[in-house]
């Protein structure tokens, strides 16, 4: 029988990946993306799977409850992947409405639609599940050891953070309310394709071919547990069809690096790949840090690798070479998103000139 997933935020980096994962691991689906196409969607990352009959777009915020309600009625949804979201910590510090607004509120829509179309209260809902793609933000800053496991208790600092944590709660809250089929995924910082190039590695590597400054926050030496987009997209795919309904599951893959250790490295391999000696470290500029830095982050992931078995599959060291060798190919791609309000934002930001 034909599997249907709703997939919300299918337009941006994480969604669109796992779209395409998803097309290229199984046959016998239909996916429904949602996206409300704000400046980090973007349907280009889609043009490869548009006329796949499997696939299908819908324009639509996920706040719109009766848009969303009338959704679920339309089609019989077996999953939901909830990536939809304000996903950028920088523009929660500058703006946090809308973060709350999209990633607490479309939450709440999204499980209110699932829960009445799927006759929760019933226990109708079978095999249908509702994945909530989360993040090892909600669980704070490590200090120089240790690691986030499913039992960390909450402590988010940023409103990015804070609003995702309130959304897993709700979620959490659904499931223990209703018995509603919730899913947890808690994932380490991705890189990869398509990557709005607001994000370290996609700005770094866009400064660079650039020959712009690379702006590292405060001393550099924060921390971040980096793990290669299509990895991640495999986890969801198979804590879908194997999690424990009501579980988290925390995905990374021990890639810790410091921020000035990625941007260095950035550095080498752009100037390797291109042959471009201008390429230096001398482009790296230390710039006043962002405020609430989180020190840390590291994913303890054993619980699964050891109930799913689930393991990474790409290197950080080959996985930034893809990805460096990805943006250098798809130029075109870049230059379309980065105008408009990406470089009002980067001014801002930055207080530097524009990018190309
Ligand atoms: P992204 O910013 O690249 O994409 C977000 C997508 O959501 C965009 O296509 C955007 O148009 C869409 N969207 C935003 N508001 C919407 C709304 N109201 N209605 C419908 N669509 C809306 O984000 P990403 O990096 O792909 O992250 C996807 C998810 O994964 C997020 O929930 C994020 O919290 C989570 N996550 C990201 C990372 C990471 O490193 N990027 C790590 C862990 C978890
Ligand atoms: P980011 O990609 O924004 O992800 P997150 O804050 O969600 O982990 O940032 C990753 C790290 O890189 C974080 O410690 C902040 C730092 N950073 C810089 O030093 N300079 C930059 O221009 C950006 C965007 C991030």
């Amino acid at each position: 029988m034909e599997t249907t997933y709703l997939v919300t935020g299918g337009a941006g980096f994480i969604g669109s990946n796992f779209i395409l994962y998803l097309l290229a691991h199984h046959e016998n689906i239909r996916i429904i993306n949602v996206d409300k196409l704000t400046y980090a969607g973007n349907l280009a990352n889609l043009a490869s799977v548009e006329s796949d009959d499997r696939y299908m777009f819908r324009r639509m915020d996920i706040c719109d409850r009766s848009a969303v309600r009338d959704l679920f009625f339309e089609f019989d949804i077996d999953y939901v992947v909830n990536f939809a979201a304000e996903s950028h910590v920088d523009r929660s510090i500058n703006d946090p409405e809308i973060f709350v607004r999209t990633n607490v509120l479309g939450t709440v829509s999204l499980l209110d639609a699932a829960r009445e179309a799927w006759r929760v209260g019933d226990d109708k809902y079978g095999d249908r599940r509702f994945l909530q793609v989360s993040t090892d933000e909600v669980y704070g800053s490590l200090g120089p050891s240790g690691f986030f496991s499913e039992d960390t208790p909450l402590d988010p600092h940023s409103p990015y953070s804070a609003s995702k944590a309130s959304a897993d709660l709700l979620v959490k809250a659904y499931g223990d309310t209703y018995n509603f089929p919730v899913l947890i995924t808690r994932c380490s910082n991705n890189y990869g394709p398509f990557q709005f190039p607001e994000k370290l590695i996609p700005l770094m590597i866009n400064n660079a071919l650039h020959h712009k400054h690379l702006p590292v926050y405060g001393d550099g030496l924060n921390v971040r547990d980096w793990l290669y987009v299509e990895d991640h997209c495999k986890a969801i795919d198979m804590v879908l069809s194997n999690g424990v309904v009501g579980e988290v599951y925390n995905v990374g893959g021990h890639n810790e690096r410091t921020n000035i250790f990625i941007v260095e490295k950035i550095v080498e391999e752009c100037s390797k790949a291109i042959g471009d000696a201008e390429i230096s470290k001398s482009l790296i500029e230390y710039v006043p840090d962002r405020k609430g830095h989180d020190r840390r982050y590291g994913i303890d992931p054993k619980k699964i690798n050891d109930d799913l078995g689930w393991w990474p599959e790409t290197n950080f060291e080959e996985g930034i070479v893809k990805t460096i060798q990805w943006y250098i190919e798809n130029r075109a791609w870049v230059k379309q998103i980065t105008s408009g309000e990406y470089q009002n934002n980067y001014v801002q930001q930055y207080d530097q000139e524009k990018i190309v």
